[in-house]
């Protein structure tokens, strides 16, 4: 964990923007896989890491707003947990390392919870994602489970997103070794990207990485030669030569702050003539809109003119035909790159995405549009200092878009449907990578891992 200092400093920023009532924040429990001792890999709650720190398992939090006090809640490992997960520290131990004195066993935080209710105190709550949370959260409150998530206080959304939205040096420094660890993964990936290979020792291999490095994946790896499916999980095939391998994996560090990486390699490390015009379009994509990060522009303008790189790219191969800035607002480019430049990226690789997306990248004067393709933009608005973003422009050959778009005679007078056949085992192309918006401009961070197609041909071979 942070030194205690940031925790301390980070709940008192709450406690001024919050002013009255409670907030309570459950932190994750153990989640059984097939029976209750044999629990997935444990991830503890981002809101409760942020604020809290503890890596741990059945620990919840309190800030009162109105006293100004923390406090820590869990129980004390007894004889029976210490047989078989050795000795540990006490819950006061631990709470003092995220700066809280005040503990108290969880059957306290019943009584806690209680005591508000009747005095019609306001406990606000964050979105919970995960049943048991709802359950205990249900329990607490004396309400309908299933109903919790609508219950959760707008008003600590959007404080808690107003101070996560913002990372601190300490973090960006997290974020950092994130990417480093995901050099070490595409690296060892593309290397492995040879005929006869199959998807699974790759995915495997790099998945151990994330693993030996820090605190595993930060979401599950997409490797695929299907690159056309976007978030393509299955890694049954054999790799094989006219085919290109979509990787687009990232790791945690051990404090939970993640990285997400995208590269493209052709299979064999060389690649086609065909292979190079798309990806060329693609990395332009990136790296013109990586060039043109900087606070006050937004993350939809910067959407808008990869879509334009995309599309112009693609009229000049005949691919797509007519005016591109039109094509372009039409929504017709979404055939080729169907989903949004980027997100938001931190303790959790879709930043504070259990929070609500629209509370994240919207507002009441920017608006989600439900276009095919623009309405999966998770964030719109300008970008301020201090903001991780990912920019992750595709082009991808998606069949049954592209049979179902041409059935329909969908922007026949910007698409050349007869022309897409001969490039459909390119498959996808993505290229990704984490920025940092700085006062004037950005940071891509971590250490540079190949992109060119010169750098890409020269670590495979
Ligand atoms: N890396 C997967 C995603 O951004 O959705
Ligand atoms: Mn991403």
């Amino acid at each position: 964990m942070f030194k205690s200092e940031v925790y301390i400093k980070r709940r008192e920023e709450l406690h001024k923007k919050m002013k009255t009532g409670l907030a309570l924040f459950i932190g994750n429990s153990e989640a059984p896989m097939n029976y209750p001792a044999n629990t997935y890999h444990f991830r503890q709650d981002s809101d409760f890491l942020y604020f809290f720190g503890l890596d741990i398992p059945g620990f919840a939090g309190v800030m009162d707003f109105d006293s100004g006090k923390d406090r820590i809640f869990s129980n004390d490992c007894d004889m029976g947990n210490i047989i078989w997960i050795g000795p540990q520290p006490t819950v006061k131990e631990l709470a003092f390392k995220s700066g809280v004195t005040n503990t108290a066993p969880l059957p306290k935080l019943e009584e806690i919870i209680k005591d508000a209710l009747s005095k019609n105190r306001k406990i606000n709550f964050l979105p919970p994602y995960r049943g048991e949370t709802k359950m205990i959260l249900g329990s607490l409150l004396k309400e309908n489970p299933c109903q919790m998530k609508t219950l959760a206080s707008v008003d600590l959304i959007k404080a808690v997103i107003s101070m996560r939205s913002i990372k601190e040096k300490v973090e960006i420094e997290e974020i950092e070794k994130a990417v480093d660890i995901a050099y070490d993964m595409h690296v060892t990936a593309m290397k492995m990207c040879k005929q006869g290979v199959k998807e699974q020792d790759i995915f495997g291999t790099i998945e151990g990485i994330a693993l030996a490095k820090g605190g595993g994946t930060s979401f599950p790896i997409i490797l695929s030669v299907n690159g056309q499916t976007l978030h393509n999980h299955a890694h049954g095939n054999i790799l094989k030569k006219g085919r290109m391998m979509v990787t687009d994996a990232g790791a945690e560090t051990n404090l939970h702050y993640s990285s997400d990486i995208t590269r493209t390699t052709p299979v064999g490390g060389k690649f086609s003539q065909q292979q190079k015009d798309i990806y060329e379009i693609v990395l332009k994509a990136n790296t013109e809109a990586i060039k043109a990060t900087r606070p006050g522009i937004s993350n939809r303008d910067l959407h808008f003119m990869a879509c334009k790189i995309i599309a112009s790219g693609m009229k000049e191969l005949g691919l797509m035909k007519g005016d591109v800035d039109e094509a372009v607002t039409a929504g017709a480019h979404a055939l080729f790159m169907p989903h949004g430049l980027g997100h938001m990226m931190g303790l959790d690789v879709h930043d504070m995405e259990a929070l609500g997306e629209n509370f994240i990248g919207y507002n009441d004067e920017v608006k989600r549009s439900d276009q095919f393709g623009l309405a999966f933009l998770r964030f719109a608005m300008p970008y301020k200092q201090g903001h991780v973003f990912t920019v992750e422009p595709g082009c991808y050959f998606i069949p049954e878009l592209i049979e179902k778009w041409k059935a329909e005679g969908k922007f026949r007078e910007f698409i050349n449907f007869s022309k897409i056949d001969s490039y459909m085992s390119i498959g996808g192309i993505r290229i990704e990578d984490d920025v940092l918006i700085t006062d004037k401009g950005h940071k891509v961070l971590g250490k540079p891992i190949p992109k060119t197609i010169k750098e890409v041909e020269s670590i495979c071979a």
